[in-house]
C-alpha cells in the first residue's frame, strides 16, 4: 500500500515538472457542418501530394470516410487508403499501417474515425519515421523524433483523441492497453464535423457519449489544477446531460447532435491537460481482456468510481450537480454529491446502458484489479485505489 502511495506521489511530480518544459499542446481546430471540407482543404495548402487516409471498414463501406476526405478526391491528389483498424488497435495494426503508408509514400495521414483510428493513427505517424520498435514508447515523451504530420476527422462524440496526445493501444501478448503521449502525437488539426456524425447507431451515440461525459468528470474531480481542465470540463458535461438523451431518442436531432460533437471535443481537451482517471484504469483492462467497447466499459465503471470517490471529491461533485441543475434541495454538500452520482446512474438508464459486464470472468479479477491500479497511479485521482478497492468494484460488476 506504502509503494502505490510512494509511486503515485513520485509520478504527479514528475508529471508536473515535465509539463512545465514540455512544448504548447494547442492546435488548429474547424468546427461545424462541413468542417471536414475546411480541413482537407487546408491539408492541400500545405502544398502535401500524397497522402494517408487511416480509418476503418465498416466507415469505408458506409461511405462516411470518403464523405470526409471528398475534397481531396476532387482536387485529384494521391491518396491510399488504410481501412484494416478495429477496436482496440494493436501494435501490429500500427505496424500494417506503417507498411501501407511506406509504400505509397504518403507525406500526411487524415485519420476518420472514432478513437481507436485515431489512436493508432497517432503510433502509426511516429513509427512511419522511425525504425524504433513502437513498444519501446509507453509513457510520457518518449516519442521525441519528428512524426509525418497528422490531421483528425473523429465519427464520434466521445474519444475525444482528436484533442489529446495521448494513445492507448493493445499489447495483446499480455492482455495489457498502454499509454503512449506525447506533444508530438497530437494532431495537427481537427475537424469536428457533426454532418460525418449523423448516421450513428443509438448504441454507439450512448457508449462513446458517455465515455465524453467520463472525460469531462475525470478532469473536473481530479487534484491537478491545471489550464481551462475545469472550464472545458463544465461545458462538456452540461450539453451532454441536455444532448445525449435527445440523439439517443431521435437520431435526428442534429442541433443536438452538432452540441454532443463539440461537448466531445471540449472534453478531450480538458483531459489533454489534467489525464484521465481511476474509471479509465479500469475500463481499459475489460477492452483489452475481453474487447469490450471503451465508451460501454467506462459508462459501466463510472458510478462505481463515483460512489469510491465521493469523499475527497465531494465538493467537485456538488458543484457538478448544481451545473446539471439537481440535488437542489439536498440538506448538505454529501448529499448534493450524492445527487450528482444518482444523475449519472439515471443516465446510463436512459441509455440502456446497465450496472454489469456479462463478459468479466471471476478468475481474472486478481490480474485485472493489479493492472487497474498499477494504470492508476499514474493519473491525478481524487482518491488512490488499493487492489481491494478494485476487487470490490469488479465483484459488483460481474454477473
Ligand atoms: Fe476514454
Amino acid at each position: 500500500m506504502l509503494s502505490i502511495r510512494f509511486k503515485h506521489a513520485l509520478l504527479m511530480g514528475l508529471m508536473k515538472s515535465l509539463a512545465g518544459l514540455g512544448p504548447g499542446m494547442s492546435h488548429l481546430a474547424f468546427t461545424g457542418p462541413g468542417s471536414s471540407r475546411q480541413l482537407c482543404r487546408y491539408v492541400l495548402d500545405q502544398g502535401y501530394t500524397k497522402i494517408l487516409v487511416a480509418s476503418d471498414k465498416i466507415l469505408r463501406e458506409l461511405g462516411v470516410t470518403e464523405a470526409a476526405v471528398k475534397e481531396l478526391l476532387d482536387a485529384g491528389v494521391e491518396v491510399a487508403y488504410f481501412d484494416d483498424i478495429e477496436p482496440n488497435p494493436t501494435f501490429e495494426q500500427v505496424d500494417a499501417g506503417k507498411h501501407v503508408l511506406k509504400a505509397a509514400g504518403s507525406q500526411v495521414i487524415i485519420a476518420v474515425g472514432g478513437g481507436s483510428v485515431i489512436d493508432c493513427a497517432k503510433i502509426m505517424s511516429g513509427a512511419a519515421t522511425s525504425d524504433e520498435d513502437p513498444k519501446n514508447w509507453v509513457g510520457f515523451g518518449k516519442v521525441k523524433h519528428e512524426t509525418i504530420p497528422l490531421y483528425a476527422i473523429p465519427t464520434t462524440a466521445g474519444t475525444g483523441s482528436e484533442a489529446t496526445a495521448g494513445a492507448v493501444i493493445t499489447n495483446v501478448q499480455d492482455h495489457a492497453k498502454v499509454v503512449i503521449s506525447g506533444a508530438s502525437l497530437l494532431p495537427k488539426a481537427a475537424a469536428v464535423d457533426p454532418a460525418l456524425q449523423q448516421g450513428l447507431p443509438p448504441a454507439i451515440t450512448a457508449a462513446t457519449g458517455m465515455d465524453a461525459l467520463t472525460h469531462a468528470i475525470e478532469a473536473y474531480i481530479c487534484t491537478w489544477d491545471r489550464g481551462t481542465r475545469k472550464e472545458q470540463a463544465r461545458v462538456a458535461i452540461k450539453t451532454i446531460f441536455q444532448a445525449l438523451p435527445k440523439i439517443y431518442a431521435d437520431a435526428s436531432d442534429h442541433d443536438a447532435r452538432a452540441a454532443m460533437a463539440m461537448a466531445a471535443y471540449h472534453a478531450g481537451l480538458a483531459i489533454n491537460q489534467v489525464n484521465v482517471g481511476n474509471v479509465h484504469a479500469i475500463a481499459h483492462q475489460f477492452g483489452a481482456y475481453y474487447g469490450v467497447p471503451h465508451g460501454l466499459a467506462n459508462a459501466v465503471v463510472l458510478p462505481y468510481v463515483l460512489e469510491f470517490s465521493k469523499g475527497p471529491a465531494e465538493a467537485a461533485l456538488a458543484e457538478l450537480a448544481d451545473l446539471v441543475g439537481v440535488g437542489g434541495d439536498a440538506p448538505t454538500q454529501g448529499a448534493k454529491a450524492q445527487a450528482f452520482i444518482d444523475a449519472v446512474k439515471a443516465l446510463n438508464t436512459t441509455l440502456d446502458i446497465g450496472t454489469t459486464l456479462d463478459a468479466i470472468k471471476r478468475e481474472d479479477h486478481a490480474a485485472i484489479a493489479q493492472a487497474a491500479v498499477l494504470e492508476a497511479v499514474s493519473y491525478p485521482v481524487p482518491r488512490l485505489m488499493m487492489p481491494a478497492d478494485v476487487l470490490g468494484m469488479l465483484d459488483a460488476m460481474t454477473v
